[in-house]
């Protein structure tokens, strides 16, 4: 070999061996062939020395030495063949096994000497690993790239499917560190970041919460490996909302025990209130027909209680007109009888009107006109002059199918428990106005701003006979009567109520033009 074959093997071979330590440095890599290139083109006196890439567009020029004449059109030529290069240019191919890497490009103005072609070959041979190498080392890093992605990917798909769920979420480790905090988490009043949550105990995070009972929460679903769940009742966003809490213990290792919890809250007020809901209309129609068969036993022995005292008392009267001394306490005694009679039988009145309200005629009616005539009724009252009384009646309301005679009863009784429950003065506002739906086509509500109702009377006021009014201040029976002439429209009552605050009595009724 001569000096000047030498003299480039060796530049090759440090370029293989640099290439070999730092396969990951492209840069250094075209430097290190620059300096081959360029020793070729000094050591055997060429015009040009130059270094082609195979791309998917194509050969490409990447590196040269020279004045560049190739072009790729000459260079493809000559390599497949169809034409032969003259005696100033030698084309190499570069590649490895099958794959085309590239080419290396000779030329010698005046013709290329022999001894220039072995040591161009020499070259052209020790460059060929070198671009497998880097092309290798390319596509390994193009596949991690790929695989980084398409794991980054799945991971922000699964982040969107977490945070899209209706619910909060979160997850704690062994430890009680949060590792996963959905969007919906960040949330309401004890919302918190997630970026902020990640990482941190859960303590550190939900300090409202007592840890203790926190920490044996997760304790349990952790040893036991089931699922707990619970509701829960918050004011947190400032009204009443019902939560319903699920923990769930999660593997990470199948057959391992549960190394995570994932807790999930779902807001369920509103099928909370639905099933409280339906729960009470079953009671009520339940304890509807009990009163009703108790009544009707009631009113027989009322009825002979009644004619019997009737008797006595035309007998006493039969007496006293003979001369005879009738007792005074006899009369009076009678006549307590009398009108405790009677009591009973306006209470028996009443709760049949609860348990069997009798079918009347109904008639398409405005229920402003019926707010306005109830109003009209009321105002000169004792009781309700001490109040202000203002309305809000949207015009032009949808027409409501209704006993014109049973809807002022209704209006009447929300009305005297409005005034019963403020007992100085205040405002009680009847609102009108169109519902949603045809189903719940008008809505009236009587607002007051009296004592408001204690969580724990809530679920019972439409019972009949409940009241917190002292004896002989109420049946109780009022708002059980309401709601039954409510529900026999098709329509329901509802209420809201803050202690200390007042009360909103909403009744919703469905539109309705025909009996049809
Ligand atoms: N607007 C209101 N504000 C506060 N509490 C109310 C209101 N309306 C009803 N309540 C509560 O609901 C209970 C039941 O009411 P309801 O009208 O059925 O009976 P009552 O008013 O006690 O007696 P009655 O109406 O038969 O004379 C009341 O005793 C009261 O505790
Ligand atoms: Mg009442």
């Amino acid at each position: 070999m001569s000096a000047t074959q030498i003299d480039v093997a060796a530049s090759s071979l440090s370029l293989l061996a640099d290439v070999a330590a730092r396969l990951n440095s492209e840069t250094e890599i075209v430097r290190k062939a620059t300096g081959v290139l360029e020793c070729t083109v000094r050591s055997l006196g060429a015009t040009e020395c130059s270094l082609w890439l195979e791309t998917p567009r194509g050969l490409v020029s990447a590196v040269r030495a020279g004045k560049l004449g190739a072009t790729v059109e000459g260079i493809t030529a000559i390599l497949d063949g169809t034409a032969a290069a003259d005696a100033s240019v030698a084309v190499r191919r570069l590649s490895m096994g099958t794959r085309h890497l590239g080419a290396l490009v000779l030329r010698i103005e005046g013709g290329i000497p022999a001894e220039a072609i072995i040591a161009f070959g020499a070259v052209a041979n020790m460059l060929s690993p070198v671009l497998g190498w880097a092309e290798s080392t390319r596509i390994l890093q193009a596949d991690i790239e790929r695989h980084t992605r398409s794991i980054e990917e799945e991971r922000r798909f699964i982040h969107q499917v977490v945070d899209s769920l209706p619910v909060s979420l979160y997850v704690i480790d062994r430890d009680y560190r949060i590792k996963a905090w959905n969007r919906n988490r960040e949330g309401g009043s004890q919302g918190v970041q997630r970026e902020a949550a990640l990482g941190k105990t859960i303590f550190e995070i939900l300090h409202r919460a007592p840890a203790e009972k926190l920490r044996r929460e997760f304790d349990e679903v952790f040893r036991s490996g089931r699922i707990q769940q619970f509701t829960i009742e918050t004011r947190a966003t400032g009204e009443p909302r019902t939560y319903r809490i699920t923990k769930i213990p999660m593997q990470v290792v199948e057959g391992e025990l549960a190394s995570h919890v994932i807790t999930i809250g779902e807001d369920v007020t509103d099928f909370a209130a639905t099933q409280e809901r339906f729960a009470q209309s079953e009671k009520l129609a339940a304890m509807g027909q009990l009163a009703a068969g108790v009544m009707h036993e009631v009113n027989n022995p009322l009825a002979t209680i009644s004619s019997c005292a009737d008797s006595l008392s035309a007998r006493l009267d039969d007496l006293e007109g003979s001369g005879v001394d009738v007792p005074a306490a006899s009369r009076e005694t009678l006549g307590i009888i009398q009108s405790e009679v009677n009591r009973c039988k306006n209470i028996v009145g009443s709760l049949l009107d609860f348990a069997r309200p009798v079918p009347r005629e109904k008639a398409p009616i405005d229920m402003n006109a019926s707010v306005e005539q109830t109003l009209s009724l009321l105002k000169h009252q004792k009781q309700f002059k001490r109040l202000s009384l203002q309305t809000f009646l949207e015009p032009n309301l949808p027409p409501v199918l209704a006993c014109a005679e049973q809807m002022l009863q209704v209006l009447i009784a929300l009305l005297q428990n409005a005034a019963d429950a403020m007992e100085h003065e205040g405002t009680i506002t009847v609102r009108t106005r169109r519902g949603p739906s045809s189903h719940e086509a008008v809505l009236v509500e009587v607002i007051d701003e009296g004592a408001g109702i204690a969580r724990t009377d809530l679920p019972h006021i439409f019972e009949p006979f409940y009241t917190t009014k002292g004896p002989g201040r109420g049946t109780g029976l009022g708002l059980s009567i309401c709601y039954s002439i409510v529900t026999g429209h098709g329509g329901r009552i509802e209420v809201d109520s803050a202690v200390g605050a007042g009360s909103t009595f909403r009744m919703l009724l469905p539109e309705g033009t025909t009996n049809e």
